[in-house]
């Protein structure tokens, strides 16, 4: 039997094979249920322009259902000698349905065919990095508000610098993802558009509708040249991967406080023993692995727009084969955004902030700022207090008031924690 597509008489070497399929017989299973769906849509568009007849588009439609439901039962697969998904289901049609299966493929490429399925898989999985991305920003909202008065020490330089609180240091985070997540509904955006109808990267003489493809398969529009279609094919997922480094930057810089802040020299947040983990010579350690390997994932994860801007630097126009090897890159780094995201909310649920920090006498200085401005308010110039104060730290008198009123827009007393939460909801719209 013949197991390639494009099979013309002879069967390719294996090594040829294997190099050159390398990891998609794994990877394209997910995108087994898109394949479907757009074929879906391709078949019933060739029907409503006189390709396919009347009485065949509801038995390949049947058939294409049955596929999916095998797809959804987890029982899908891609035989030894098949190269890839959709070479795959098209052969489960045709064993199912006979010729009559072969008549799926007509004004479509396995080049337009895979850029339809990316994007929606990439549609999803957008949906689901929001989603996690929202669910984190819920909690980090929440401890904002919960941790509002409790104190820790701001630095500049790593220095003591000035009155920070919890309530600014979560709601810090929390407001980040928005800006993050600004990224994401852009690459959203530029996900949500519809290749299908480009075949090869060049069109084709069949009059194929793309505005009803677009419509059943819910793209906001069609990548109308076909070309900048084909193209699509890496700008999609370099802006995919530019949001998640975004994220991951946001992330990882909060993992970092976290390990720092638990460190004993600090000691400003713990977690409970058994999210800790130990060390096999040192009976007292209890390490924040966790958030070094979160902290670890995230920097990785801010070298794959770098990573897939290399690997599809200065293609020839049209569709290279080298694209394939993008699904490598980005499946993985998408799991483990939502893995890291995930993560971080189930610890963070379980954080033990601690209280009183600021009393502690190392943190005197921070204090100073609020003892200029309390002796601008009676009357003294700026200039004035600050040498005044300056003078007292320099020669020892300085005796800190440990009293912080900070009322002005996003300062400790004064979060903007529903503003916050009104920007979220608004950049969540895009995800539908
Ligand atoms: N596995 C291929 C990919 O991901 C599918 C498209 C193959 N097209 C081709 N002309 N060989 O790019």
């Amino acid at each position: 039997m013949e197991t390639k597509l494009w099979s013309k008489g002879f069967e390719p070497d294996k090594m040829i094979e294997q190099f050159t399929v390398g990891r998609d017989r794994e990877l394209d299973l997910r995108l087994a249920r898109y394949d479907v769906e757009g074929s879906m849509a391709h078949i019933k568009m060739l029907a409503s322009i006189g390709l396919l007849g009347r009485e065949e588009l509801p038995v390949l439609l049947d058939g294409l259902s049955e596929i999916a439901a095998v797809i959804e039962r987890g029982e899908f697969e891609i035989e030894p000698d098949i190269e890839d998904v959709h070479s795959q289901i098209e052969l489960m049609l045709t064993r199912r349905l006979g010729d009559i299966g072969k008549k799926i493929h007509s004004g479509r490429s396995r080049n337009d065919q895979v850029l339809v399925d990316l994007k929606l898989f990439m549609r999803d999985e957008l949906k689901r990095v929001a989603g996690a991305v929202d669910k984190l920003f819920g909690r980090l909202q929440a401890l904002s508000e919960e941790h509002k008065d409790k104190l820790m020490p701001g630095y500049t330089h790593l220095q003591v610098a000035m009155p920070s609180s919890f309530g600014l240091w979560f709601g810090a985070y929390a407001e980040a993802l928005t800006d993050d997540m600004q990224m994401l509904a852009a690459a959203y955006r530029i996900t949500n558009q519809n290749p299908l109808g480009s075949a090869a990267g060049y069109g084709s003489s069949f009059p194929l509708d793309r505005m009803m493809t677009t419509q059943l398969l819910g793209f906001d529009a069609p990548h109308y040249n076909v070309v900048a279609a084909q193209m699509s094919r890496g700008k999609t997922e370099r802006a995919v991967a530019a949001a998640i480094g975004a994220i991951a930057s946001t992330l990882g810089h909060m993992a970092m406080d976290v390990c720092m802040w638990m460190c004993q020299n600090f000691s400003f947040v713990s977690f409970p023993d058994e999210l800790t983990t130990g060390s096999s010579i040192m009976p007292h350690k209890k390490n924040p692995d966790v958030f070094e390997i979160m902290r670890g994932k995230c920097n990785r994860l801010q070298s794959v727009p770098n990573e897939l801007a290399l690997l599809t630097a200065n293609l020839p126009l049209g569709y290279n084969r080298d694209l394939q090897l993008m699904k490598d890159i980005l499946f993985p780094a998408i799991d483990e955004m939502t893995d890291c995201l995930e993560m971080a909310d189930f610890m963070l649920a379980h954080i033990i902030v601690k209280d009183n920090i600021t009393d502690d006498a190392r943190y005197d200085y921070l204090f100073t700022v609020e003892e200029v401005n309390r002796l601008v308010l009676s009357g003294v110039p700026f200039r004035e207090a600050y040498r005044k104060v300056g003078e007292e730290v320099q020669n020892g008198t300085y005796r800190p008031v440990r009293e912080v009123h900070h009322t002005h827009l996003g300062s400790a007393g004064n979060l903007a924690t529903a503003e916050i939460a009104a920007k979220m909801a608004e950049v969540m719209k895009t995800f539908g």
